[in-house]
């Protein structure tokens, strides 16, 4: 997804923007661009492609300037291109903009410029803000951004600069991201859509809220809402270092991240699992008891991995809490026409905590007259701050696109409602005991799964070059299988589908052959004679199994080709199992093939467009 930065003191910003950008990558992007301004001149570098091909692009040239702007772009409108990238300038080359988000109305501004003989250079929606602000301004960059962004509709996270007036930086956002750091003294500052990318030089940090504007100067920073009414702000300490965020000696991201689950689940679970009450306090509910007692529906609204958990959630609480529950799509709900009483609670769930759909879902659900609850991992990300209340995940930043310790963060979260809700209606204190004991086991049996990564990575390598893979799980795995299926897909582009086992029997398994092979969750609980005879549908029709199983568990060698064991827990709880050996099964397949795990192609780690 795109990233901005932006830099206005002392030092030359280059250096800084460049940081910046290399610390978005994560984000996913296709290409990038910076603008400089120095004595009256912008200078404006973009080039198709990675960061580095702008560094050495940059390098060739002197460049200078201790204000600048500059852009990761994830192409929406028009391809990726040197000319599509920002930032995009006005016709007189005196504005530079950089912008995440979509202009929703930028057919009918282009067509109308085009009519006052404006002519355009790229393709994209942006262009077309930069051109307004280029057409108000007559020397007063804020006077100008305000008049542009009066007409425009539509969503924006936007930095933007002035050829002739070195010595300010205006920021601007409307459904997209924008936080400004403090800088030393208070005599320089920075504009990120995350926080990531200034975090190495401040942690101070405003976030900007919707239809806020920031004014930064040389020695000052205001912010005002789009009437020019100036607003008061809060500075926010940023917990996290530059250190935690590099790979700690992982290749990727994504495996590190797959590593740290161990202590990511503890922290989940940390101060809120009350082992010997066998229930939950999550006080950031903001609701009182006699609130969630009173509840008889749940609505789970999230996107990708986050909908897998939700999905995990729906079978816990239905079975253990006896509270009926749904799952939908975030991208869904929005345009649907929810039934929402007072006895019903939303929960929207997101990893990054600014998806545009699952934003756009909390709101409409918010419209409706909803509590809406958020289980988030990014703290002050919009999701956060405009949920009624809710629950952090506290797994740190997680940089690789495919999501992996946000989702067992997220179904210890879901276990830990399920135990509160549960344990207020229909489980005993004994029944309660057991599942927070067997909640405070899974971090060392994470561990244990952890240590097979080499035996894993053989299986990997057997079946790296196959172009096909079916994954089956049931009742609590179907949505791991699903998740399995996912993994694979976004990180080694190979063709994965995700089904209830026994579904398969009702189309999906006329793909089967020798050249399909079946990822198979098969443990010792209620129902494995079921998946035992699902397994044996895929293997009379030639398919090859790789099973995860219990430890313990002496049939299951007779049915399958490869089995991977994993630790026994109480049925609830064997997602945050069984996930693991199909998180690292992902990833090495991905490593044999090459492929550019943190940051697969066409996908961003944060979808903050629609
Ligand atoms: C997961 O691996 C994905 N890349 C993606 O499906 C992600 O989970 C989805 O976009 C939702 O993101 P969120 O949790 O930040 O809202």
């Amino acid at each position: 997804m795109c990233g901005i930065v932006g830099y206005i003191g002392s030092r030359d910003a280059y250096p800084i923007l460049n940081e910046g950008l290399i610390a978005l990558e994560y984000r996913g992007y296709d290409s990038s661009g910076i603008a400089l301004v120095d004595k009256g001149k912008m200078t404006i570098y973009k080039t198709k492609g990675k960061v580095n091909n702008l560094k050495t692009l940059v390098d060739k040239k002197n460049a200078k300037g201790t204000i600048g702007i500059a852009h990761t772009r994830w192409a929406t409108h028009g391809v990726p291109s040197n000319v599509n990238a920002h930032p995009h300038t006005d016709c007189k080359n005196r504005i530079a903009l950089v912008h995440n988000g979509i202009i929703e109305n930028y057919t009918i501004l282009k067509e109308q410029l085009k009519k006052e003989g404006v002519t355009f250079k790229s393709e994209t929606d942006t262009e077309v803000l930069a051109q307004l602000v280029g057409k108000y301004y007559k020397g007063d960059l804020v006077e100008a951004v305000l008049a542009a962004l009066d007409i425009v509709e539509g969503t924006y996270g936007i930095a933007v600069v002035a050829a002739d007036n070195p010595d300010i930086l205006v920021g601007a956002r409307r459904g997209s991201p924008l936080v400004v750091g403090l800088g030393d003294d208070d005599k320089e500052f920075y504009l990120a859509s995350d926080a990531s990318a200034i975090v190495r030089h401040t942690k101070r940090v405003i976030y900007l809220k919707d239809n806020n504007l920031v004014v930064l100067t040389r020695d000052s920073h205001q912010i005002m809402d789009l009437d020019k009414k100036i607003l008061s702000h809060e500075v926010h300490h940023i917990d996290f270092d530059a250190s935690t965020l590099a790979k700690g000696g992982f290749d990727h991201f994504m495996l590190k991240e797959i590593f740290e689950q161990p202590e990511t689940v503890k922290n989940a679970m940390r101060g809120r699992l009350i082992v010997e009450d066998g229930t939950a306090r999550l006080d950031g509910l903001n609701l009182v008891m006699q609130e969630l007692r009173q509840i008889n529906r749940i609505i789970f609204a999230a996107c990708g991995t986050s909908w897998h958990a939700a999905l995990v959630g729906e079978y816990m609480i239905e079975e253990i809490a006896g509270v009926s529950v749904e799952v939908e799509y975030a991208s869904e709900f929005r345009y649907r026409n929810p039934i929402i009483d007072s006895q019903t609670l939303v929960f929207v769930i997101s990893q990054s905590g600014e998806t545009a759909d699952t934003l756009a879902a909390l709101r409409e659900a918010q419209r409706r007259g909803a509590t809406v609850l958020g289980i988030c991992n990014m703290v002050g990300s919009s999701i956060a701050r405009e949920s009624h209340g809710g629950v952090y995940l506290h797994a740190g930043p997680e940089i690789g696109v495919a999501s992996t310790k946000a989702f067992t963060s997220q179904i210890t979260v879901l276990a830990l409602l399920t135990l509160l809700l549960g344990r207020m209606r229909r489980i005993s204190h004994s029944d309660g005991v057991t599942i927070a004991k067997a909640l405070e086991d899974i971090p060392d049996q994470i561990k244990k799964i952890l240590k097979q990564n080499d035996s894993i990575k053989e299986i990997a390598k057997k079946y790296s070059r196959h172009d096909n893979f079916m994954y089956l799980g049931r009742s609590f795995n179907f949505p791991v299988a699903l998740e399995g299926a996912l993994k694979l897909k976004e990180i080694s582009y190979i063709h994965a589908e995700g089904y209830a086992a026994a579904e398969m029997k009702h189309g999906p398994i006329a793909l089967i052959d020798k050249d399909m092979p079946s990822v198979v969750i098969a443990l010792k609980d209620s129902i494995y004679d079921k998946v035992i005879s699902n397994i044996q549908e895929v293997k009379a029709r030639g398919g090859k199994i790789i099973a995860i199983a219990n430890e313990g568990d002496r049939e299951i060698k007779k049915h399958a080709h490869h089995v991977i064991y994993i630790p026994k827990t109480i049925d609830m709880l064997s997602p945050l199992l069984s996930v693991i050996p199909l998180q690292l099964l992902a990833y090495h397949i991905a490593a044999q093939r090459g492929c550019e795990i943190d940051q697969p192609r066409n996908l961003a780690k944060s979808v903050t467009v629609e």
